[in-house]
């Protein structure tokens, strides 16, 4: 199971997310794929991921026989304003060479030719669109145009700003990242747009964003029915509405435990309550 972008590119149900692992993210990454994620979500941004260390791992796991191609690789590409001083490409060049310096940059890292996903972090502006934006999406649709990367997307984006890249640009995203609030119907105005477009969304933080759901007692009476967690019954959720869930868990048990969320399968009402939980 899994889900397909309008390009017809297919990325694995689940991801696993490497943001502040730090020294543990080899370890971690080795840990995640033997529990049996196949997909690895990275960042070229030192202050909170370690593309590096993803790498090395890559190279145990190709050493242990899981090759390249049996992984999803997907990084992003991290303007200035979310990097500190050890950037990954030159601060003075144009952000469409910052774009191509950061892309090679994550290919060395992560010791391969090609990726599977490319995605810009953020967007420069919080409403709209500027020129440094549609530069920077200009660079990163050459790479995707190259094939160099099979999919490319953006993230930590507004409903707006999605709706202009979908009818403005020459490839539209194939994947949204968001930060996925309950508050916020789990970030229902972008996910409807990505279903009418065939985008693939990916939701982040959605244990970390949404404590208060595990105080909900209607949802902790969801996990006993299933006899599995709260996060479990999160992450079916968001499977089950239509989501690629990203886990950042540390834990082995964990890891295990979220990859057996396939084995229950949430109600409509039960999936009616969790999406209007916040709201
Ligand atoms: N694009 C962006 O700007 C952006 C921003 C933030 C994150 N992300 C991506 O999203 C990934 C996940 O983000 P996140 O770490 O905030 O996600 P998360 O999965 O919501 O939170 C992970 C936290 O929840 C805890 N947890 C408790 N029970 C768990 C369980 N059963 N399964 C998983 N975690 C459990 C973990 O603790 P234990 O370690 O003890 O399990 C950990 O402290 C990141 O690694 C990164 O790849 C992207």
């Amino acid at each position: 199971m899994g889900m397909t972008a309008y390009n017809g590119v297919s990325i694995p149900a689940f991801m696993y997310g490497t943001a502040w692992k730090k020294e543990a993210t080899t370890d971690l990454v080795l840990e995640a794929v033997k529990a049996g994620f196949k997909a690895i979500d990275t960042a070229n941004q030192l202050i909170h991921y370690d593309e590096g260390r993803v790498g090395e791992a890559l190279v145990l796991l190709a050493q242990q026989g899981v090759g390249r191609e049996h992984l999803f690789l997907q990084t992003k590409f991290t303007p200035l304003n979310g990097q500190d001083h050890r950037t990954p490409y030159d601060r003075t060049a144009s952000v469409g060479m910052q774009v191509r310096q950061s892309f090679e940059s994550s290919l060395a890292h992560l010791h391969t030719d090609h990726l599977d996903s490319y995605v810009l972090h953020g967007p420069y502006y919080r409403g709209g669109l500027g020129p440094e934006d549609w530069e920077v999406w200009a660079a990163i649709e050459s790479l995707y145009a190259e094939g160099r990367t099979k999919m490319i997307g953006v993230s930590n984006v507004s409903a707006a700003q999605l709706a202009l890249l979908c009818e403005r640009a020459a490839h539209r995203p194939m994947i949204v990242q968001n930060r996925c609030y309950a508050a916020f119907g789990w970030d229902r105005a972008v996910r409807e747009l990505c279903r009418t477009h065939g985008i693939v969304y990916q939701g982040f933080s959605l244990l970390t964003a949404n404590r208060e759901v595990f105080l909900d007692p209607t949802i902790r009476a969801i996990a006993e029915t299933y006899n599995t967690g709260v996060a479990q019954v999160i992450f079916r959720f968001a499977m089950q509405i239509g989501m690629v869930p990203l886990t950042g868990t540390s834990n082995s048990r964990h890891m295990v435990e979220d990859l057996q969320v396939d084995r229950f399968t949430l109600t409509p009402v039960e999936l009616e309550h969790i999406e209007t939980i916040g709201v």
